[in-house]
């Protein structure tokens, strides 16, 4: 049972006695604490959120609160007295401002809490929620809206969140990128002044900078030591983070839906509910807080059936484009099988058939088997694939035309337009988005991928794709004093169908992909088993590219496939164990011909795939420490996933810099058991390429962790995949 303190005061107001109370409102997880207090009876004050307190510490921490600065628990418009604010509300009658008074506490036995608070004049009210999540430590904080008044009110900024961070030697780790880049990652002290890191794509949450960020309170952000704040926003659309500090005392942090230049129309009687803010906070620095992540999104259902194994895949995009022709796939498909595949994905260019999609600028929207490429059809494929035991996925694009289809000659009403302007297209020229605001579009994609996977219940994964950005501000669907809302009804449109999809097909695998690594983000991922990390599939730069997404989503759910040599995005001649090395890390796949490789290089990846399958348990269920950063001055990355039970590793060695008279540090193990032994085994050996450990070699866990493992790493791109197993 919480103990929940309630101190009664008398409080004078211009004479007249009162008794008001203060009320502490404490959210807890395993290790985790935040608190807030109601005061006078009616105001919220943020106080803390930190490791768990004992009662005297926490007491000290309610009567300590620092008197020169008033934290209020979600600062508004027209009370938060110049200072920075969360929301800013136009009434029905014109009126900018908000004054929020607590209402009412309601606390649940599994620890949420909800916060009411309602406007001292007008009708509506702002309830603030928070869940914890016991076991990862996370708490998620997040508002809901609701207008009581006769006429709309207009959200002119609507943040889910607001954190106030002591100053100090703070830093802030945050991901930026583009296309074929994504997840780089950046890192900064905070300073006075604003810092806003935001999407304004529409479509896609992440191409250029990601919801997600960690701020390390102890200086320079470390991988396994230093107090650390996580946040991610659970949004697809455009975002907002904003770090904002004055001169103060306290760096303020909001996090939400970007409202410029799209605020929100909220109808009479109508409940806005708005993303939430995942926080967590650990003590073993950035890697503690990615594991804390990680847990999170396995155990509560954050990403779609973190439970059962990913299968390893061959996707035919980088094998042949849009050129699909039966016998070249029916070709992949075998050799696929040969190599040990589990399931073959088709991608782009299948469909269409008044327009044949042979380049990127039509048919969208027509998803019929274009059988001038396909005679057999997909039945014909699936079967070959069924055939030799594997399975069969296909990729598509569903919120999505081109002028040159089938869909937009038949319904020019479906996708988004700025009124009487001219069209402005994405890729190929010609690409538009539908407007999934609409209802009867909604509809559209629903009945699509219902019709697909039920007229194929062999259809066992789909790559859903998200190509162009919104690029037309206007829907037919929405009111004209409704428009404004484009951005975030388009959201809740998609999510919407992805539920009413989920429903009927809860056993498809479905991979997010937005263009790349450009739509995941923890608002989708409850509906998708997996997201393709980059279409830059160069193994050397993909080490950074998944090293940024790791920070926030377990490894098992990243898709990372061994691709051609020389790369097709950056030209790069890698071996093919560096690319296998590195794409085992994660969820493994290939990108490629697999006849366009030699007989040893087959032998190889034969072996790597047989490998894998032995690994993929710890890669999914282990917990990863990222160990040197690529980012880092050693010339080298390793990452280290360890079982639940301690009883089994791999080290993951990428040689990332190569030179003479180069240095190799040595590669250093963590949580390990010191008094413990261990022996090793060095997987993927490519023949010629001579071996770093001795097979059977055993060393306790104290010497693994204190003087770590001698690596030759003696050429370029060298190395090495290393198990351990405890003895
Ligand atoms: C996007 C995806 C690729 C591929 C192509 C197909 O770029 O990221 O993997 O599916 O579309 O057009």
């Amino acid at each position: 049972m919480k103990l929940i303190k309630t101190i009664l005061s008398v409080v004078f107001l211009q004479g007249v006695q009162f008794f008001a109370f203060s009320e502490e409102i404490s959210i807890e997880t395993s290790n985790t604490l935040m608190l807030l207090e109601r005061v006078e009876g009616d105001t919220l004050k943020f106080v803390y959120y930190g490791p768990r307190l004992d009662r005297i510490d926490q007491d000290r921490l309610l009567r300590e609160k620092d008197p020169s600065i008033v934290l209020y628990g979600y600062p508004v418009f027209g009370t938060s007295d110049g200072a920075p604010y969360a929301m800013q509300m136009e009434h029905a009658d014109g009126n900018q401002t908000l004054d929020l008074k607590v209402t009412g506490i309601d606390r649940r036995p599994d620890g949420s809490v909800d916060i009411n608070m309602a406007d001292r004049l007008f009708p509506v009210s702002v309830k603030l929620r928070y869940k914890p999540y016991e076991g990862s430590d996370v708490i998620e904080s997040w508002v809901e809206v609701k207008n009581g008044e006769e006429g709309a009110v207009r959200l002119h900024r609507f943040d889910s969140s607001f954190l106030p961070i002591e100053q100090g030697d703070v830093w802030l780790s945050r991901l930026h990128g583009d296309w074929a880049s994504e997840a780089t990652l950046v890192e900064e002290p905070l300073r006075p002044g604003m810092l806003q890191i935001k999407t304004t794509d529409g479509a896609r949450s992440s191409h250029y900078a990601r919801p997600e960020v960690m701020i390390s309170l102890d200086g320079k952000p470390c991988e396994n030591k230093g107090r650390t704040i996580g946040a991610a926003l659970e949004w697809s659309g455009n975002f907002s983070l904003r770090f904002d500090t004055e001169s103060r005392r306290v760096h303020r942090f909001f996090a939400g839906v970007l409202a410029e230049p799209s605020g929100y129309v909220l109808d009479p009687d109508s409940v806005l509910v708005l993303p939430r803010v995942a926080y967590t906070y650990s003590r073993n620095g950035k890697g503690g807080v990615s594991r804390n992540f990680h847990s999170w999104a396995k155990t509560e259902g954050k990403v779609y059936r973190t439970d059962r194994p990913r299968d390893i895949l061959l996707n035919s995009w980088e094998g042949v484009y849009l050129n699909i022709k039966e016998p070249v796939i029916e070709k992949m498909v075998n050799d696929w099988s040969a190599l040990g595949g589990e399931l073959f994905v088709l991608d782009d260019g299948w469909f269409g058939d008044k327009y044949p999609r042979n380049v990127d600028n039509s048919s969208l929207g027509d998803w019929r088997t274009d059988r001038r490429k396909l005679p057999h059809g997909i039945e014909g494929l699936i079967k070959t694939t069924q055939d030799k035991g594997m399975k069969f996925g296909l990729w598509i694009e569903p919120e999505f035309t081109n002028v040159r289809s089938k869909l937009y000659e038949t319904h020019p009403d479906w996708v988004l337009r700025a009124g009487g302007r001219p069209l402005r297209y994405g890729r190929g020229g010609t690409q538009m988005i539908l407007d999934m605001t609409n209802p009867e579009v909604r509809d559209f994609v629903v009945n699509l991928v219902d019709s697909l996977l039920s007229g194929h219940p062999e259809i066992a994964y789909l790559k859903w794709d998200c190509n162009t950005f919104l690029l037309n501000y206007g829907s037919s669907s929405l009111p004209a004093d409704r428009q404004t809302n484009i951005y975030f009804d388009y959201h809740k449109g998609l999510t919407d169908a992805l539920k009413r999809i989920r429903a009927k097909h809860p056993d498809v695998a479905i991979q997010n992909c937005g263009g790349g690594g450009g739509r995941y983000n923890y608002g989708l991922m409850p509906y998708f088993d997996e997201f393709w990390v980059s279409d830059n599939t160069d193994a050397w730069q993909r080490v950074f590219i998944q090293w940024g997404a790791s920070m926030f989503y377990p490894p098992h759910v990243m898709g990372q496939h061994v691709s051609a040599s020389p790369s097709h995005q950056t030209g790069r001649i890698i071996p093919m164990k560096f690319r296998f090395d590195v794409a085992m890390s994660g969820r493994l796949g290939m990108e490629m011909l697999p006849s366009a490789m030699t007989e040893t290089e087959r032998d190889f990846a034969r072996k790597a795939i047989a490998n894998y399958k032995e690994i993929r348990p710890l890669i999914q269920n282990g917990e990863q420490y990222r160990l040197l950063s690529p980012y880092g001055d050693s010339g080298m990355a390793s990452m280290e996933y360890l079982s639940a039970d301690g009883s089994e590793a791999i080290l993951f060695a990428y040689k990332m810099k190569h030179y003479q008279n180069q240095v190799i540090p040595r590669f250093r193990l963590v949580a390990l058991d010191p008094d413990a032994i261990y022996s090793v085994e060095e997987l993927n050996i490519y023949p010629g390429v001579g071996r770093q450990v001795a097979d059977g070699e055993k060393y306790s866990g104290r010497y693994l962790m204190e003087n770590g493992l001698r690596l030759s790493m003696g050429s370029e791109y060298s190395s090495s995949l290393i198990r351990l197993k405890r003895l």
